[in-house]
């Protein structure tokens, strides 16, 4: 009995100096720093360069959706361009993340940001102080031209003295970022050189994939891992909506006679849905941004995905009565 006890109280000492020590690492590597090259990328004067980021940002690359506050949501919603001082918060599971400020702010925005530190945080996920940058902005295989016109808007954006809160990862969160979170970009060596908007599938499958990220919520992926599971354009990727509590299912975008949501859709039908805006105001899909999009990207989207193998995949209705398992 007396070995027992003793037995069980070396082993509760030692249980908890491991758990001290776990605690001890994981708040030591808050602070983690990653290395990627700087890409010589330097904003552009030319109004044509700035134009066409000013379309990406508030288009097809959606930036301004999340980079605006929760208080400018509803004017975001109605089609309006909304500041991007950021502190839009995103509530998940490992705590509150915050969109930052990318305006021109030296304080609180981009303003002490280099280009080639923004081109480094967008392309390899490596924020301008080495952080591993969270998953949100899967542009990495933006073209030079799209990466250069991009800054070149940010840049004619005036200073707005926003402060965006911290982020605020509970516990859980923590340790995922002392172990777990590595930047993510790229995606691959071969970058797309010189894409030109035209009405093509090969273009089309740029914007889809690189640009306006269909990919991404249009596939089924691993919800703690965001490592895709399902073929790709499938659909039925469950996801929270922009009202926590409300869940969505992603349509399968494969020109699939039986289960493809596009099945019975013409171009004409496709572009009248985009040009409307949200059906559902949580969706999380950024409408209000896609239906800034020109009718001939719609145009080369709609003819890349019907180069797409068909996959037979149900994906229920879009707006799901609950979390699917
Ligand atoms: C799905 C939401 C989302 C979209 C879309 C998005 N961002 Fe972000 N962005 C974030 C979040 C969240 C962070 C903070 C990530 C972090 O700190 O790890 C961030 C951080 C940044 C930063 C780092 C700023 C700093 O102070 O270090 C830059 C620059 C940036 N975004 C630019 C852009 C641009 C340009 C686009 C469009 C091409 C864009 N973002 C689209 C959510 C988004
Ligand atoms: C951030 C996630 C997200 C992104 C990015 C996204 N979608 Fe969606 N999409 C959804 C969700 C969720 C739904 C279902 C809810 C809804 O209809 O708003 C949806 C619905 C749709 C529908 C059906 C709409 C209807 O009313 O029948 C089409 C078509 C579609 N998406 C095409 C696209 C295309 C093309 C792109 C890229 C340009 C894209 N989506 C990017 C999440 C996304």
């Amino acid at each position: 009995m007396y070995t027992l006890l003793r037995i069980l109280k070396w082993t509760g000492i030692i249980l908890l100096i491991v758990a001290f020590i776990l605690v001890a690492a994981v708040f030591s590597r808050q602070d983690l720093q990653f290395e990627a090259p700087l890409p010589e990328l330097h904003a552009s004067m030319d109004s044509a360069v700035i134009a066409h980021g000013e379309y990406l940002v508030n288009g097809p690359a959606h930036c301004s959706g999340c980079h605006t506050d929760n208080a400018h949501e509803a004017a975001y919603l109605r089609g309006e361009t909304v500041p991007m001082h950021g502190g839009y918060a995103f509530k998940l599971p490992v705590g509150t993340v915050f969109s930052k400020n990318i305006t021109n702010n030296q304080e609180h925005g981009i303003g002490r940001l280099t280009d080639p530190e923004i081109a480094r945080t967008l392309r390899y996920g490596v924020g301008s102080d080495g952080r591993a940058i969270l998953d949100f902005m899967p542009y990495y295989m933006l073209s030079d031209e799209d990466l250069t016109a991009v800054i070149s808007y940010l840049r004619t954006l005036p200073g707005n003295a926003h402060a965006v809160p911290a982020d605020d990862l509970n516990f859980i969160g923590k340790a995922v970022k002392a172990f777990l979170i590595k930047p993510a970009g790229p995606l691959g060596t071969e970058r797309p050189k010189g894409m030109r908007p035209d009405t093509t599938a090969a273009y089309g499958e740029y914007l889809a994939n690189s640009v306006a990220n269909c990919v991404g919520c249009h596939t089924a992926r691993d919800l703690m891992t965001g490592a895709f599971t399902g073929k790709p354009f499938a659909g039925w990727m469950n996801m929270e909506g922009n009202v926590p509590g409300t869940f969505f299912n992603t349509p399968n975008l494969t020109p699939e006679p039986t289960t493809g949501h596009l099945a019975n859709w013409t171009f004409e039908v496709f572009q009248a849905r985009f040009r409307s805006g949200p059906v559902f105001p949580e969706s999380p899909m950024p409408w209000a941004s896609f239906r800034r999009m020109r009718d001939a990207d719609l145009k080369a989207i709609w003819n890349y995905l019907q180069t797409l193998p068909p996959v037979v995949q149900e994906t229920g209705p879009l707006k799901a009565p609950k979390e699917h398992g």
